[in-house]
């Protein structure tokens, strides 16, 4: 039987991915192309809803897909895109939007919170209608399934609510994904707040490794990280956050259990501990990095890649678009 296909997106928005987004989504996409059979998209269009510096994107983006491939998406094995590329996400995007309501949209909770950030009334109509091209990117390509996290679950209901009433209203057209529930994906937490979680909107960059963070820098980070004013280091995520996060970092990295880990750490200290991370998060991070510089090094070739993914994808996307319009009445 063919896998089942499996949808997922990232925003360039920023510099670097973030340990956080590697351990809790990237790594996975990586293992899902044994599995699945995997469309992977840098979604540029998302990344303009809350304002942006066209300069900074264009190279955000290229960033965000070099590090894609330097952590192990394999164009052979996956389809890996730019989103703005293939223009058929923005298409059937309207078409969605004209099938959901605007109590149901309202109802999107983080748009409250975003918009809440932002102002209400400066927020855009694009982080409003944020979710519905969401909708799109999955509908497409007729996924089976979406990896998605907590704050995600809400925009996947939404998903499938609109694919079933498209399908009840103009015929089937669309294939209703279930989420597909990460096990074992690491919940890292920030370094200066290690009860919130590690997220490139943080206030501080101080709280965030990021994977192109040059070792001093992230030596520094890891050593400033806060903890508490006990010594034992053992897995205590709500007695002591801190620690746990540190603890939590260095088994995803090494491969290693946690109780190994507090094994081997007993009778030592915080600053042991710390030490021993910036190092192997340094030996960890350093071939990603050298990677990623090489494919930023041959512009060219990046692109020629992102070309092949974009085509990859179109074929699938405007093959459903092509249907979805055709039932609409276009
Ligand atoms: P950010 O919070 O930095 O803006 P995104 O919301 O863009 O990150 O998330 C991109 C992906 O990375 C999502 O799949 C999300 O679940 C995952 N992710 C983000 N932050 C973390 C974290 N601290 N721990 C685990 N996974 C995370
Ligand atoms: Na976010």
């Amino acid at each position: 039987p063919a896998r089942p296909r499996v949808l997922s997106g990232i925003q360039p928005t920023a510099d670097s991915f973030h340990v956080g987004n590697y351990l809790g989504a990237v790594r996975n996409w990586v293992a899902m192309q044994e599995t699945h059979d995997t469309f992977y998209s840098v979604v540029d269009l998302h990344a303009i809803t809350a304002g942006h510096d066209p300069v900074a994107l264009r190279n955000q983006t290229r960033v965000a897909a070099a590090q894609l491939f330097a952590v192990g998406l394999d164009p052979e094995r996956c389809t890996l895109f730019v989103q703005s590329q293939v223009p058929e996400h923005a298409q059937l995007a309207w078409v969605l939007s004209c099938i959901t309501g605007f109590g149901e949209a309202s109802r999107m909770t983080q748009f409250k919170d975003k918009s809440v950030k932002q102002g209400a009334d400066r927020s855009s109509v694009g982080l409003f209608t944020y979710p519905i091209l969401q909708a799109a990117d999955i509908l497409l390509y007729q996924a089976d399934a979406v990896p998605v996290g907590e704050d995600q679950r809400q925009h996947l209901e939404l998903t499938r609510d609109l694919a079933q009433r498209f399908n009840t209203r103009f015929g089937r057209t669309f294939t209703v994904p279930a989420p597909y529930i990460v096990r074992d994906t690491a919940k890292i937490t920030d370094l200066q707040d290690p009860t919130a979680k590690m997220s490139k909107s943080a206030s501080s960059p101080a709280g965030i490794i990021m994977l192109l963070d040059d070792p001093a820098r992230s030596a520094k980070k890891i050593r400033s990280a806060v903890t508490d004013t006990g010594r034992e280091i053992i897995f205590e995520p709500e007695q002591k956050p801190g620690i746990a996060n540190l603890l939590t970092i260095y088994a995803a990295v090494t491969g290693r259990t946690i109780e190994d880990l507090v094994a081997a750490y007993e009778g030592k200290g915080y600053g042991d501990l710390k030490k021993d991370l910036a190092e192997v998060v340094t030996e960890f991070v350093r071939p990603i990095q050298q990677r990623t510089q090489a494919y930023l090094d041959d512009p060219a070739q990046l692109d020629k890649l992102l070309a092949l993914g974009a085509e990859k994808a179109r074929t699938v996307a405007s093959a459903t678009l092509r249907e979805a319009y055709d039932r609409v009445g276009f």
